[in-house]
């Protein structure tokens, strides 16, 4: 009986000896190891954050560039548009509205447009009567070919377009 008695205290003294170190165990490591392990993840996340911020700025001076470009482009394009339309206006568009149709084909005696004979004496005669005969008319050449709704400037440059191609 004694040495059953002695048996139990020391299971029980086991118990609690096992049990205590179970519950110290735990203790004494988190109390330890938690800062280390909260101050890098907080530099990590500093980190990081610096990152994202350096990313930010670069991507908004990307778009800067890209939008300066942008407007350079549209610049451009509109230069282009700009030109094109003043290319209408050019003299090849007047010749080709208001006055091919005459001096294509020398209709009613009309100087044809490249031939160089007929054009030579009358560039010879200068620019200036040319387009003030051509604003104007004469003989059987009407005043502005017949289209009153040009500007002098047109007729003379679709002139200097008849003058270049007969040369
Ligand atoms: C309806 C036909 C007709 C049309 C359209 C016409 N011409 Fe003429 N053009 C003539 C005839 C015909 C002459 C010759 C006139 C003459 O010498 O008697 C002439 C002559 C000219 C001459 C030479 C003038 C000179 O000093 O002898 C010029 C420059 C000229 N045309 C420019 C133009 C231009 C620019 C246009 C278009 C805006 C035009 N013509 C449209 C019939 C036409």
């Amino acid at each position: 009986m004694r040495g059953l008695v002695i048996i139990l205290v020391l299971f029980a003294s086991v118990a609690l000896f096992g049990c205590s170190q179970e519950e110290s165990k735990p203790a004494a490591p988190q109390s330890s190891t938690p800062p280390a392990k909260t101050v890098e993840p907080a530099k990590i996340v500093g980190q990081a954050e610096k990152v994202v911020e350096q990313t930010q700025e670069k991507v908004a001076q990307v778009a800067d560039q890209a939008k300066e470009q942008v407007a350079k482009v549209e610049q451009k394009a509109g230069a282009m548009v700009a030109s094109a339309k003043a290319a209408l206006e050019s003299g090849e568009a007047v010749y080709s509205k208001a006055c091919v149709s005459c001096h294509k084909l020398g209709i009613a005696g009309a100087p044809k447009t490249g031939d160089k004979d007929a054009w030579a004496p009358l560039i010879g005669s200068g620019m200036d009567t040319l387009v003030n005969n051509a604003i104007n008319g004469k003989g059987k050449m009407p005043a502005k070919g017949g289209n009153a709704s040009l500007t002098d400037a047109q007729v003379r440059a679709a002139v200097e377009y008849m003058t270049e191609q007969s040369k």
